[in-house]
């Protein structure tokens, strides 16, 4: 059975629906467009709090976190399917405000610095991006006050810095992070993949592949496990690489065995995806 979640759009709405309720609160931030990968976050919520516990997800397109001439005027809104997912997912309240509603008055003049890892990977081509987050999300984090946030592995970076805010600024929550969700074929689920056409949709594959294959090599060594994903990328046709970069676990500079990192962005056609997996360094390299 599915109930309707009630549905906020102030923060005093937020405030009035959470006194109702008992137990940890969960949140689960998103900018909707929701699909299966955000359907795994709000189970994982679920599953970390309790049947009876608050959980909250929120849906809210940021602009702080895009740059001018990124997809925020074309990035998709499906509201209405969005609340039936949340419905189907147990989600007791959907915190869905107005960019007013967050950012009364404009920019912030009090904001979150990222620090140097926002600099690297995709902080590179897109530098306001994580500060923009990071702020979004400290403002969400005041506003539904979670015991508990989940966010998923499928933005490794964004994860890794959400972390690392809670922890340096002393937040207090727990944050879980869920595993990336993926197609059939491997394509990691993202709001995005609705942009790619039929035939990039094929090629797009050539990421997940990439980062499966220097998983496969990864027993044999880092520098196996780097040449096994660049085979990969050098058939694949309509891929423009961005960055295909092994770490550590926490983003520093990568081991030579133990568990690590390896991240991947691209271009197909106008669309940029990212993908990453974990890694099982073995071997000398
Ligand atoms: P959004 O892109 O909507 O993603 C919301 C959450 O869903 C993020 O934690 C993201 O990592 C997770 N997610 C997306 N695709 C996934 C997949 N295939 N498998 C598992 N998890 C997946 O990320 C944002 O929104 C925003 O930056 C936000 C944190 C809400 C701040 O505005």
């Amino acid at each position: 059975m599915t109930s309707s979640p009630f549905l906020a759009r102030s923060r005093e709405e937020l405030r009035g629906a959470l006194s109702r309720r008992r137990g940890p609160v969960a949140l689960v931030p998103t900018m909707g467009a929701l699909h299966a990968g955000h359907a795994g976050l709000l189970t994982r919520a679920r599953q970390a709090v309790g049947p009876e516990a608050p959980l909250v997800a929120s849906i809210f397109v940021n602009p702080m976190q895009f740059a001018a001439g990124e997809d925020l005027d074309r990035y998709p809104r499906t509201f209405d399917a969005d609340v039936e997912l949340c419905a189907e997912h147990g989600v007791d309240v959907v915190f869905s405000p107005s960019v007013e509603e967050v950012y009364p008055g404009g920019d912030p003049q009090v904001t979150v610095d990222p620090g140097p890892l926002a600099r690297v990977l995709e902080g590179a081509s897109r530098p306001t991006h994580f500060h923009g987050v990071l702020t979004v999300v400290a403002k969400l984090f005041g506003l539904v006050r979670p015991d508990v946030a989940v966010f998923g592995q499928k933005d490794y970076q964004q994860l890794t810095l959400i972390r690392r805010m809670v922890d340096d600024l002393c937040m207090g929550i727990d944050v879980v992070g869920a595993e990336t969700v993926r197609e059939e074929d491997g394509l990691a689920l993202s709001s995005r993949n609705r942009y790619l056409d039929e035939d990039q949709r094929w090629r797009a594959v050539a990421l997940p592949r990439t980062l499966f294959a220097a998983r496969e090599a990864a027993r044999y060594g880092a520098s196996v496990a780097i040449a096994a994903a660049r085979h990969e990328l050098r058939h694949a046709r309509g891929v423009d690489l961005e960055y295909l970069e092994l770490t550590a676990p926490d983003l520093g500079p990568a081991p030579t065995t133990g568990p690590a990192r390896l991240l991947i962005a691209a271009r197909v056609g106008t669309t940029r995806l990212i993908d990453n997996v974990a890694l099982e360094l073995n071997g000398d390299s």
